[in-house]
């Protein structure tokens, strides 16, 4: 047994996830699902490499031995990765929720790691058991994934799910209201790069054969126009205060994107939030 994850290669979890997705996802997240390890692999996506650096240390500094972490929403197994590696604290029990089947069925592939119980549960938060459970929950961009008129609802389940003394570590992204044409030319940006980086990366592209084109630009439409979902960093501030959460000021996890992309004053935020009414 390892004392931390052992991820496949980069094809073959790209592989992995394209059948995964096709066994498990409804047509709502095939696409999101199923390009997760050509994604990582060709670096086409970013988020979890570029918070790591400020999200790991946040997070080691949380985690002791015996604690008690949720993961909500997972995607794939990278989130888990950072925490698992991001310290020797040892036993860790790592509970891991998510909508969709995909990530939790790779995860449960993984070999198990010494010290570390990880479990699984298909579920929506939005009636995520309201026990208080957890040491440290970590939520890494979910929240612009659920509607608008649910975010509040998952933000105070969450919080009725932390232990007294827990910790909630949420990272998002926040950026200035685009016009409809700022969008479209992102998306156009995005998509052109992740072509250029698959035809670097032929042996990733290969996995998808010619359907890598319309499910490339499915992906882009369906998620990528998500972004921005919060204007600054005060908007989601406000809603965790809402939600029964004493948050801490924001910590600014990514420097770089800020310049990149500044016609969208796009920045990556962590948030170290407790509960407000226990101690
Ligand atoms: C956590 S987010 C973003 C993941 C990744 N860290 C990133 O930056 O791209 C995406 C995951 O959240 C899950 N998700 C979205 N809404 C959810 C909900 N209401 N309850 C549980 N999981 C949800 C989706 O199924 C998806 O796997």
């Amino acid at each position: 047994m390892s004392s931390n994850l052992i991820l496949p290669e980069p094809v073959e979890q790209a592989r992995t996830f394209w059948n995964l997705a096709h066994t498990h996802c409804g047509q709502a997240c095939r696409s999101y699902h199923g390009l997760r390890g050509i994604l990582h692999g060709a670096q086409i996506i970013n988020g979890l490499r570029v918070d790591a650096p400020v999200l790991g240390p946040a997070l080691a500094e949380r985690l002791h031995p015996h604690s008690r972490v949720l993961i909500a929403g997972a995607a794939d197994a990278s989130l888990l990765d950072l925490v698992i590696s991001s310290t020797t604290a040892r036993p860790l029990s790592i509970h891991v929720v998510d909508l969709c089947p995909t990530p939790l069925a790779f995860i449960s592939s993984l070999a198990e790691v010494a010290g570390v119980s990880i479990t699984t549960e298909q579920n929506d938060l939005v009636d995520l058991a309201q026990t208080e459970a957890f040491d440290l929950i970590i939520s890494h961009q979910m929240i612009p994934f659920v509607p608008a008129e649910l975010r509040g609802t998952v933000l105070k389940r969450l919080c009725a799910a932390m232990a007294p003394g827990g910790v909630l570590a949420l990272t998002i992204v926040t950026g200035n209201p685009a016009t409809k044409e700022d969008h479209a030319r992102h998306l156009a940006v995005w998509i052109d790069n992740a072509f250029a980086r698959l035809d670097a990366h032929p042996e990733l592209a290969a996995v998808l054969g010619d359907q890598l084109r319309e499910v490339i630009l499915d992906y882009a439409e369906r998620y990528r126009s998500r972004q921005g979902s919060f204007a600054s960093p005060a908007d989601i501030a406000t809603l965790m205060e809402d939600s029964g959460f004493h948050v801490a000021a924001p910590i600014r996890s990514h420097e770089g994107e800020v310049s990149k992309r500044a016609s969208m004053g796009r920045r990556n935020n962590l948030f170290l939030a407790t509960s407000s009414s226990k101690a």
